[in-house]
């Protein structure tokens, strides 16, 4: 335990939000149901070597059609909102083009349980799953592509939003710009370092386009972005690597917190990657949208990133490094106290924001016992950790106001496939059967009061 506070749902204000998230593509399945086109993850995954196992989001968890029982799951667990995504490919399917009536009626069927469950829908616009037509026209690394999401943007508020009020733009630009378009081993799969940036760029103008959509659109409601950060430590604390730390904390983290909360790209980023590319992508007025008040900041918290000397993104690559603390099965290192380091930075670098833990998690090698359990006390460990560093984060003043675990179900883990589980549920892919976790028991009677 990091915390000095007792762990108790009694000790987090009576306001404060806990959730479970889980994304479209990860859980849907039905990828051609009622209209929905084809997605980059469809393509990619399709791609021979592209994911462990040849696995593909075609069936996932069937969320498609079982979410009336997955919602009465999270009615049992007792969370108070749930963290979803909707699917371009079945909102708009073709851009410019009309609505999707049948897509939508989807997200209207899940929202009438929701709803009528008592849980408080948090909708996510984009995670990830670009129509594949959009990526065939030049995907993010284009300009256009931030107006085409835009106009989805439109559809899906005008379509959802007198029934959901808390809007996320987009979900980890830096995941969707670098891993999809400079490291490759993400959908589309593109490994060009401009293109890269120049995505990150367009992702960033998405998000203040769809921030103006969703402020005209749903006024009543409360609209942000969620960014995964890390914080970044010199390898053994020695000061030799302070000009690697610097550099990827440029990279992974203020290459989005400066435009959203400064309204400026951070200079030194711009110096190290002036040979990459120029900044004519950066048109005036763009960093005015991006800059644009949030409601709230999303944080995606996993791990902390350990550097040594070297440099990047130039000659010589920065090495990455470990600092001998335990790792899940993803090989991220756990410290629930970096998370703690990591809200009070923003906090003290970029002022007081309302901020959201909107996912956080581990993935183990759950087994299924003999007794019909999952007994994942890792995972288990690991969410009790990281609450407690929520409250670590609040007596230090950070104004956190929320907590989603990723994930409710075990699900598509992108380029691992269905090799690494999440959820605080078990899956079996072969019969879609859900088993409680006990990280998941335990969180339910956390959320009413009963933990021991
Ligand atoms: C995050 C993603 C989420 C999930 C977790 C493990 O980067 O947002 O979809 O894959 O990692």
């Amino acid at each position: 335990m990091t915390s000095h506070v007792p762990l108790s749902r009694a000790a987090f204000p009576a306001d404060f939000t806990f959730g479970v998230a889980t994304a479209s593509y990860q859980i849907e399945g039905a990828i051609a149901a009622d209209g929905r086109v084809p997605s980059i993850w469809d393509t990619f995954s399709a791609t021979p070597g592209a994911v462990v196992g040849g696995d593909t989001g075609e069936i996932a968890c069937d969320h498609y059609h079982r979410y009336p029982a997955d919602v009465t799951l999270m009615r049992d667990l007792g969370v108070d909102a749930y963290r979803f995504s909707l699917a371009w490919p079945r909102i708009l399917p073709v851009a410019g083009g009309a609505p999707n009536p049948s897509g939508i009626a989807f997200y209207d069927r899940v929202l009438d349980e929701l709803l009528a469950a008592g849980i408080t829908p948090w909708a996510t616009l984009y995670h990830w799953d670009l129509p594949q037509e959009i990526e065939d026209a030049g995907g993010w690394p284009v300009r256009d592509t931030a107006y085409r999401f835009a106009e989805y943007a439109a559809v899906a508020a005008d379509a959802l939003g007198d029934r959901i009020s808390h809007w996320i733009t987009l979900n980890e630009p830096w995941v969707a710009a670098f891993l999809g378009y400079a490291a490759g081993v993400h959908a589309p799969g593109r490994t060009d370092h401009a293109a890269a940036m120049r995505a990150a760029h367009h992702l960033m103008l998405g998000h203040g386009l769809a921030m103006q959509v969703l402020r005209e659109r749903v006024p009543q409601g409360s609209h942000g972005i969620t960014l995964n950060l890390t914080p970044i430590e010199a390898q053994g604390g020695r000061d030799i690597h302070a000009e690697a730390v610097r550099r990827v904390d440029g990279m992974a983290n203020r290459i989005f917190l400066d435009p959203i909360l400064r309204g400026t790209y951070p200079a030194d980023v711009v110096a190290d990657t002036a040979h990459v590319l120029d900044q004519s992508h950066v048109h005036d007025g763009d960093l005015e949208l991006i800059s644009a008040p949030i409601d709230f900041l999303g944080i995606n918290y996993y791990f902390p990133t350990v550097v040594a000397t070297g440099v990047y993104p130039g000659s010589a690559a920065v090495g990455m490094g470990a600092h001998n603390r335990p790792r899940t099965a993803m090989g991220w290192e756990v410290d629930a106290e970096a998370m703690t380091r990591m809200l009070t930075r923003v906090r003290d670098d970029y002022g007081d924001v309302p901020i959201y833990i909107t996912e956080n998690g581990s993935a183990w090698d759950d087994v299924v016992s003999a007794d019909g359990g999952v007994h994942d006390a890792q995972r288990l460990a690991y969410l009790q950790d990281h609450l407690a560093a929520c409250l670590d984060a609040r007596a230090a003043g950070v104004d956190l106001r929320g907590y989603f675990a990723w994930s409710l179900l075990d699900n598509f883990e992108w380029a691992e496939g269905y090799a690494k589980r999440f959820g605080i549920v078990h899956v079996d892919y072969a019969t879609q059967e859900r088993t409680v976790k006990a990280s998941g028991r335990w969180y339910a009677d956390f959320l009413t009061g009963d933990e021991r």
